[in-house]
């Protein structure tokens, strides 16, 4: 079999309808999808990165980077719509490969979306842990610093893994990501209820800033809007709005995990599109007003701090009642990012495995609550160990670039498989075609080359090590390589 082999869209489909045992259940309507997205859209983000790019990056034209980055995630957004519509399958964007570039380009892209779901969520319940430390401090509750701090930490001025003084494990992040994975573990339909109440909490809290904040801007701070390039990193000018799009592209991160419920949608063809569209066009109207009113209340130099909404809101002592509805926002919101991240890695790893790229055992559904319990377990103690013990900041950007990647494979395979197969139905079409994809494809590069060298070369060797799993173990394995009961039709 070759490596560019392709799985037929027509057994993705039969596949995507089975009822068999080893089916999810089909619970979750529009509504949900689009909270889901919500969920894992608002988080660490717009909390804590708005102000480190607002302050280093483009000044008070912070929401002009969010424009960028949210071009890019549109571009690449309806290229995923397109593809979860006409293949409703878990796998997203590991599925949509297989079925236009082939095997191998489909298991770099399941490989590389560990970076943006396992490691989001071990990064973001890291985000969260610090956010609830210190929100427990500022009540005077002290935890003992053994337990919340990672025995390691990496050092981005040496370059070095560094010893944290008394830090043994982080172990609020670790019960967070243990009390999701038992909530997905459960069932889809109660993670995504309780992802609702959070959504509509933490969405409140940001339009009470955006509402109040907005009485309090002086627009003095907003001049100049683009500050002139300083020449160093490419901080400011319309260099740095680019460079701070590159940040806070994470902000957007995660729209896409939506399409990993696809096979426990009641009505996907129509449901996902909406899902995911329009839970980045609500996030990017929030964005884009809490920049402006962040930007409006401080001057931006002071917002390169761990809680810049906190700094902005002290600019007026009447905004001051907000600050602790700003820690909840901020604590609830990590909550449903790490959430939602540990949705969709164990589904993506369940198409794998029926697909055969991984063992049977993560293709099991547990026979009561019809969730991947075998994988979401697996994920949440990977994602767990991470976050107790590894320096994390190691990690940082490379659940961008990660993302980044899988845009640009989905951006190209919407465009193959219009050439490929442009009689197939798509419920929902992307519009002009070669240009569209080819402008995602070109955004989310430009992104990621805005990236540092150190991001870049750890995700060579993320997927150096992929390849060496592929050729030792999936590449025998494949259910497509070595048709047996159940396995799809193969197409060169
Ligand atoms: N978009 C998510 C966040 O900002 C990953 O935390």
């Amino acid at each position: 079999m070759s490596l560019s082999s392709t799985k037929s869209i027509a057994s993705l489909q039969e596949e995507a309808s089975s009822t068999d045992s080893r089916s999810l259940r089909r619970v979750l309507t529009a509504t949900n999808l689009t909270m889901l997205g919500i969920g894992a859209i608002i988080g660490a983000g717009i909390f804590v990165l708005t102000g480190t790019a607002a302050a280093t990056n483009a000044g008070p034209a912070i929401p002009l980077s969010f424009v960028f980055a949210f071009f890019a995630c549109l571009f690449a957004g309806v290229c995923y719509a397109e593809f979860a519509s006409m293949i409703p399958i878990a796998g997203s964007a590991y599925t949509y490969a297989y079925a236009t570039l082939g095997e191998f380009i489909a298991w770099i892209i399941g490989w590389d979306l560990i970076l943006e779901y396992l490691f989001g969520a071990a990064t973001v319940a890291v985000g969260w842990s610090g956010h609830l430390i210190d929100f427990l401090n500022g009540v005077g509750v002290r935890l003992p610093a053994a337990f919340t701090a990672a025995p390691l930490t990496w050092n981005p001025v040496t370059h070095t893994i560094d010893r944290v003084p008394g830090g043994v494990i982080n172990l609020p992040a670790v019960l967070l990501v243990v009390a999701m994975s038992t909530l997905l573990v459960i069932g889809i339909k109660e993670s995504a209820s309780f992802n609702n109440v959070i959504v509509v909490v933490k969405v409140a809290i940001v339009l009470l800033v955006i509402g109040f904040g907005s009485m309090y801007v002086n627009s003095a701070n907003w001049h100049p809007f683009i500050p002139q390039n300083t020449g160093e990193f490419g901080q400011f000018g319309w260099s740095g709005v680019i460079r701070g799009a590159a940040v806070v592209f994470f902000a957007y991160i995660g729209f896409d995990a939506v399409s990993t419920a696809a096979q426990e949608a009641k009505n996907p063809q129509r449901d996902l599109p909406i899902g995911m569209l329009g839970s980045l066009a609500i996030c990017t109207v929030l964005y884009i007003l809490m920049s402006l009113v962040m930007t409006g209340l401080v001057s931006y130099t002071k917002l390169n701090v761990p809680a810049p909404v906190v700094v902005a809101l002290g600019a007026a002592p009447q905004l001051l009642w907000l600050r602790v509805f700003t820690d909840v926002g901020a604590i609830l919101g990590l909550a449903s990012v790490v959430l939602v991240m540990l949705m969709g890695q164990p589904r993506v790893f369940y198409s794998m495995a029926r697909d055969g790229l991984l063992p049977p055992v993560f293709g099991k559904v547990h026979p009561r609550f019809k969730t991947p319990y075998v994988t979401t377990i697996v994920t949440g103690s990977v994602a767990a160990a991470v976050a107790a013990f590894f320096p994390i900041g190691l990690l940082g950007q490379l659940v961008s670039i990660g993302t980044l990647l899988a845009f640009v494979i989905v951006c190209a395979g919407v465009w193959v498989l219009r050439v490929r197969s442009p009689e197939i139905h798509r419920p929902f079409k992307v519009a002009f075609v070669p240009l569209v994809p080819i402008l995602g494809i070109i955004s989310c590069v430009g992104l990621m080359t805005f990236l540092p060298g150190d991001t870049w070369l750890r995700l060579i060797v993320w997927m150096a090590i992929g390849l060496a799993i592929y050729f030792f173990y999936s590449r025998s394995h494949s259910t497509l390589g070595n048709p047996g009961p159940g396995a799809g039709t193969a197409g060169d």
